[in-house]
């Protein structure tokens, strides 16, 4: 099942989620607009503005009220990726070149800066302070998640736990708070809020757990973005995790690899090759499901809606996707 399908029914709110990103955006600065509209406008999943609009389909659901969580959910989202792709030097984005490759780093940095700003001014149209100490702990985390990675890379050794810590803090917890806030801005029951959150948690979870398998497996055509960097910028993921655990020699040729890696090209494939042949990939696939499981589980007490099966089957999705 494609994910536009399991959204065709929320299709008209939809519309005015995407209307309100792109009024937001829009600014009297020509290259702070064109940058972000560039980004907005090559697409992307919007996960977590639907999560956000699902999530308050267990409470009293108005979507004048929910877009405020929306929106700037996504903008939060699409800031982060505007410096991830700074940081891990890639070139090509949802399709299209990057921000940092069509302009420059420094325009890149303050596109991200701006619409972080965008997200904070909507949000403020929401009176509980809950919100906003939710949105912004969770800003925090995903930095903490970030300059973890930074000060874990290169360290082919590392504990399991630590990389679960760095993708519960980099990727799971924005995607958990827009279960949580769509329920809280639907005035949802305490119960709900909470069982809802920790779908989105676990889900969040198999969702960098599965765009790590990917960086391994998908193509840049599939994926929209650069595939095999994560290995060769330092980053420790749970495939290549796996693969150095079953065979420590691994470590040193993964070291020697990446250092050449601008000049021999072949040196890098065969690590990846020695990584998806080690059985890392269908490891990390088993684990990514174990958190969908364990995520359907948590809509369990919940009322019958039809939300709650499209959560079911946007937890499906994404143990299958490809992009
Ligand atoms: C990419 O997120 C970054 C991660 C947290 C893995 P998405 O895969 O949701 O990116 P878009 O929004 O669809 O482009
Ligand atoms: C997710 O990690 C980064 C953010 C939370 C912004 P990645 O660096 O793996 O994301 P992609 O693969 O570039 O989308
Ligand atoms: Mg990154
Ligand atoms: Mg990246
Ligand atoms: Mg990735």
């Amino acid at each position: 099942m494609k994910l536009t399908d399991i959204y065709w029914y929320l299709r008209k709110d939809i519309a005015v989620i995407e209307k309100e990103l792109e009024q937001n955006i829009g600014t009297d600065h020509p290259v702070l607009k064109q940058a972000s509209s560039h980004l907005l406008n090559a697409g992307g999943k919007r996960i977590r503005p639907v999560f956000v609009l699902l999530a308050g389909q267990f409470g009293r659901y108005d979507i004048e009220e929910i877009r405020h969580v929306a929106v700037p959910l996504e903008l939060i989202h699409m800031a982060s990726l505007v410096h991830d792709d700074v940081i891990d030097d890639a070139d090509l984005r949802r399709g299209k070149k990057t921000i940092k490759t069509k302009w420059d780093n420094r325009v890149a940095m303050y596109t991200g800066d701006y619409m972080f700003a965008r997200a904070v001014e909507l949000a403020s149209h929401c009176r509980e302070p809950a919100v906003h100490e939710v949105l912004s702990d969770a800003m925090v985390e995903m930095c903490i998640g970030e300059v973890e990675q930074l000060r874990d890379q290169y360290i082919w050794s590392q504990h399991l736990k630590n990389y679960l810590r760095r993708i519960k803090r980099k990727t799971a917890l924005l995607i958990a708070i827009s279960c949580k806030l769509g329920a809280a801005a639907a005035g949802a029951d305490a119960v709900t809020n909470r069982q809802l959150s920790l779908f989105g948690y676990r889900v969040g979870m198999a969702f960098q757990i599965t765009d790590d398998i990917l960086d391994f497996v998908g193509t840049e055509k599939e994926l929209g973005k650069p595939a095999g960097g994560d290995l060769k910028q330092g980053n420790v993921t749970l495939p290549a995790l796996y693969a150095i655990e079953k065979d420590r020699s691994l470590k040193d040729r993964i070291a020697a690899a990446v250092s050449e890696s601008s000049t021999n090209e072949m040196g890098m494939a065969g690590v990846i090759g020695e990584i998806r042949d080690s059985g890392g990939i269908g490891f990390s696939k088993q684990m990514a499901d174990r958190y969908l499981m364990k995520a359907k589980e948590a809509l369990d007490p919940l009322e019958d809606i039809r939300a709650k099966h499209a959560f079911t089957q946007i937890a499906d999705y994404i143990g299958s996707r490809k992009f």
